[in-house]
């Protein structure tokens, strides 16, 4: 697929993704929805590729829903508006979903959209200064779509202060209500998300896609419901060919054959 609102880059075990947008600030159209949420698909089927860095060009990660794309819906039916938003959904549930794990670079501004972007990433860094916020219903909108990861993420308490304002908080209020996971100055974002990506490949390729899929399965569940659960996952990995790899590598004192 050409690439219009992407740049997609590979960089040995990593997929690095630009959202492109930069004359309206990476903000979401319909093909950009398209193009990020194909090129996540693809990119599972892609086995040397173990991690994706996803960032913005320009000087904003992403300004969230295009308002002009989003006041033209308008002029759809419910059908077709129905239609737009499902994808938009199916996208996010994508980037939370990805069996590969995604950290988000993020600077500038992540607004709406972009702030739903980084909440359903795996490990989002901020740089310092940028400005977060659910301009939603300043719009006389709502963050409806991006309400499960960011609630996940934040909690009831902070998604009532930021949701019903639409106020913008910074990067290091962002890190205190857990929406990114670190927020460091500019010059050293890079090589903080590469210091992630680093220990990304420290793990198994196998096992990061069960953790991921494990922390969904017993998120907000009691812990009598999950164990079964649980104790069937450990029993199956401790005998597959990653963990046993895992295990003897440890003993015999070297790395695991897929360590970096
Ligand atoms: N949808 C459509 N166009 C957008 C946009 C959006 N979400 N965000 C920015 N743009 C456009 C601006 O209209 C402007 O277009 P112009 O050059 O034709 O005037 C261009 O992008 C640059 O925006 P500008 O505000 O000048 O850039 P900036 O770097 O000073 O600020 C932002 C960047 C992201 C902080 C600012 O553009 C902003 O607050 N955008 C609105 C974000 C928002 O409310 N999103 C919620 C969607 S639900």
């Amino acid at each position: 697929m050409k690439l219009e609102r992407l740049e997609l880059a590979f960089d040995g075990p990593v997929a690095r993704i630009w959202l492109n947008r930069v004359e309206v600030r990476n903000a979401f159209d319909g093909l950009m929805v398209t193009e990020l949420r194909k090129s996540l698909f693809d990119l599972r089927s892609v086995d040397g590729v173990r991690v994706i860095v996803l960032g913005g060009r320009g000087p904003t990660f992403c300004a969230g829903a295009d308002l002009d794309w989003m006041k033209a819906t308008a002029s759809f039916t419910r059908e077709e508006n129905l239609r737009e938003a499902q994808a938009m959904a199916d996208l996010f549930f994508t980037v939370y979903e990805s069996p590969k794990p995604i950290v988000a670079r993020v600077h500038g501004a992540a607004l709406g959209g972009g702030a739903g972007l980084v909440a359903a990433c795996d490990i989002p860094v901020a740089a310092l200064g940028t400005q977060f916020g659910f301009p939603e219903v300043r719009l006389g909108l709502l963050p409806a779509l991006i309400s499960p990861y960011v609630v996940r993420k934040i909690g009831e308490a902070a998604a009532r202060e930021l949701f019903l304002t639409g106020e913008r908080i910074e990067a290091v209020r962002a890190m205190e209500i857990g929406l990114v996971r670190a927020a460091v100055p500019l010059d050293d974002l890079d090589s903080f998300v590469e210091g992630r990506v680093h220990e990304l490949l420290q793990a198994g390729p196998r096992a990061v896609a069960d953790a991921k899929a494990l922390i969904r399965e017993v998120a907000f569940r009691r812990i009598e419901d999950v164990q079964e659960y649980t104790v069937e996952r450990i029993a199956d990995v401790r005998t597959s060919p990653e963990g046993q790899e895992g295990m003897r590598a440890f003993l015999e004192k070297r790395k695991p054959g897929w360590a970096r």
